[in-house]
């Protein structure tokens, strides 16, 4: 949530910015805002409320120097203190007139709990706030240690040794127009490595365009950047020797490629991004090879995995897999609540912990919770590098590529994926299937990024009239069994933060103990069916609510009469091994939910309210 950015070096800052800013929109689009170290008249800031494109337009109209800036940091806000206006837009300074001193500019991703203390402070020695933020206590803590005579970065150390919570900050001082500091605690903080500049941002993302090469920066750490040096050092002055990262995501792949969104692309892009998760991990003959993990499995007698949203669902598939295939209890945890549930386990618990973005506080925190009891933890993520990778002893990486669209679709299939070679792992290991059983799932899950493009192809132009079903909706009901069910909450999930419908994810056999008063002709029912055991059981939950009137769309194979018959609309998904049909049933429940928000005219990319990496509790 909120993204950072930060530039030194050659007369090409305002682009650096702006290109840095636009690939960190997905973590929030409030209000952005720069600040620049204008030749000959120091610090200046703009600010505006909004999409990024309205920061473009104010810049381009303010100055017609803009390209002579060498120096500037800026930031995409989601609001936390204080409602999305230019006055809490960030950068936020301090210093200048009339508070007196050289003037400072902060921008800053995180959440400083002690900001409402430290601003009365700072109020009772006389300055004057301008804005609801916490991080404005930042600007004037650091302007009065600058104009106290201290250098930016020991001013950066005294003022972070006050704060409390959570940040990644990037400040600058009109006192030092060649540099930037930047420290992190809790939030992420990249530096990257160019010749003659040197970069910084929340995420790699943001300078793919510009580099990759990176410098991770560690919690409690602090980096000076010039346009020839980057030092870091603890916050207690020792100097710290990091290692480049090479990151092997290119900005091609952050660019549309033709598609109206990225949802849209990202959804076409899953049959490539489920073969780059299995390539190299998953044999001819469907026999598991995770050995790049060089992780120890002996001994683990119970997995609790722990994730929030759509990597929670994915969690779910995850469950249902490894207690079929390996016969290992699962317990499926949701984060935020995990991490204060004084939880219990020992050295035989596995926790597993999904994240995408690999820096959702609550998936962090969760991890630290398990390390109470001991827990030896394996994380699955698509980010490189990410904060999770750090707190892991072992990293299976979805490759998916970047993910734009703040919704998750092709992260999710890739998940799901990894969360069956795990499955196949452990049970290879456990030895309760045969390996004939074991390569028949592994030999199918192979075949998965096929599947997918056919069921893209199937659903090709078939979606329409499902969305005519929507047509006057003001809820859904997505209803499924067994694995399923997860399947199910994942259709519900996209469609309510794309297209602001209120959608329930249910077990069809619980639909009587509650949801099925929701259902009248306002209230579409999604049906994902599938093939198998559950089949029959998940349809007659459905003439319940057709026989109240409800209108049907069934997740369905194409030559299924019954669905057919109960439902308005069939989306086709082709045939699959039923304990991997998930991968082929979530495909319909995405396009639903996109061209449902398409006809609603909504945006998207960025649904209203929410950010992609949620990094704050
Ligand atoms: C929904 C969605 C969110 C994320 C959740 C966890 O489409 O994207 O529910 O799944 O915020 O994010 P990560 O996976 O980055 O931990």
């Amino acid at each position: 949530m909120c993204g950072i950015v930060g530039y030194v070096g050659k007369e090409r800052c305002v682009e650096v910015l702006m290109e840095g800013l636009r690939n960190l929109e997905y973590r929030g689009y409030d209000s952005a805002g720069l600040a620049l170290a204008m030749p000959e008249r120091g610090i200046e800031t703009t600010k505006e409320v909004g999409p990024l494109d309205n920061l473009a337009g104010a810049i381009g109209e303010k100055y017609d120097d803009f390209f002579k800036v060498r120096v500037g940091v800026g930031h995409t806000r989601w609001a936390t203190h204080g409602r999305p206006s230019e006055a809490n837009a960030h950068p936020h300074t301090g210093g200048g007139a009339p508070a007196g001193g050289p003037e400072v500019a902060v921008v800053h991703n995180g959440i400083i709990e002690n900001h409402a203390e430290l601003r009365e402070e700072l109020r009772e020695r006389g300055f004057e706030f301008r804005s609801e933020t916490d991080t404005e206590v930042i600007a004037h803590l650091l302007a009065e240690r600058v104009a106290a005579g201290e250098p930016l970065r020991e001013a950066l150390v005294g003022t972070l040794k006050r704060l409390q919570g959570s940040f990644a900050v990037a400040v600058m001082s009109a006192e030092e127009p060649g540099t930037i500091v930047a420290a992190r605690h809790q939030s992420p903080l990249v530096v990257g490595l160019g010749e003659g500049e040197n970069f910084l941002a929340s995420a790699v993302q943001a300078l793919l365009g510009n580099t990759r090469r990176f410098l991770f920066v560690e919690n409690g750490e602090i980096a000076v950047l010039t346009d020839s040096s980057v030092e870091i050092q603890t916050l207690y002055g020792q100097p710290v020797e990091r290692e480049t990262f090479e990151v092997d995501w290119s900005a091609e792949e952050l660019g549309l490629n033709g598609y109206e969104d990225f949802m849209l692309k990202e959804i076409h892009e899953q049959p490539a991004a489920l073969q780059a998760t299995l390539a190299g991990r998953l044999d001819t003959d469907g026999v598991v090879d995770l050995s790049e993990l060089d992780f120890d499995f002996s001994g683990i007698e119970r997995i609790v995995v722990v994730a929030c949203g759509t990597a929670y669902h994915a969690g779910l598939l995850g469950k249902y897999a490894i207690e079929r295939l390996a016969r290992l209890p699962v317990e499926v945890a949701v984060a935020s609540e995990y991490r204060y549930a004084d939880p219990i386990g020992d050295e035989s618990t596995l926790v597993v912990a999904i994240s995408q973005s690999g820096e959702t506080t609550d998936t962090l925190a969760a991890v630290e919770a398990s390390r109470g009891f001991g827990a030896r933890v394996l994380a699955v993520t698509n980010t490189q590098g990410s904060l999770l990778t750090r707190e892991a002893e072992a990293v299976l990486l979805t490759k998916a590529g970047p993910e734009v669209g703040v919704a998750a679709t092709k992260t999710f299939l890739t998940q799901v994926a990894a969360l069956y070679l795990l499955a196949l792992e452990l049970a290879g290991r456990r030895g309760g299937l045969s390996g004939e059983q074991l390569s028949d799932v592994g030999c199918g899950l192979r075949r998965s990024p096929e599947k997918v493009e056919e069921a893209l192809g199937l659903l090709e132009g078939r979606v329409g009239e499902a969305v005519g079903v929507f047509a006057g909706a003001r809820c859904a009901l997505f209803l499924g069994r067994g694995h399923l069910f997860p399947v199910a909450l994942e259709g519900a999930l996209k469609l309510k933060e794309i297209s602001y419908l209120p959608a329930e994810g249910y077990p069809a056999g619980e639909m009587k103990h509650g949801p099925i008063a929701l259902v009248d002709e306002q209230c579409p029912v999604v049906a994902v069916l599938g093939e198998g055991t559950l089949r029959e059981k998940t349809l007659s939950n459905v003439e319940e609510t057709v026989a109240r009137g409800a209108r049907v769309i069934a997740i369905a194979r194409e030559d299924d009469a019954a669905a057919a018959r109960v439902a308005q609309v069939t989306l086709p998904v082709p045939e699959m091994p039923e304990i991997l049909s998930p991968l082929v049933s979530t495909v319909p429940l995405q396009l639903l939910a996109y061209h449902v928000a398409k006809a609603r005219g909504l945006n998207v990319d960025k649904p209203r309210n929410l950010a992609k990496s949620v990094t704050v509790e």
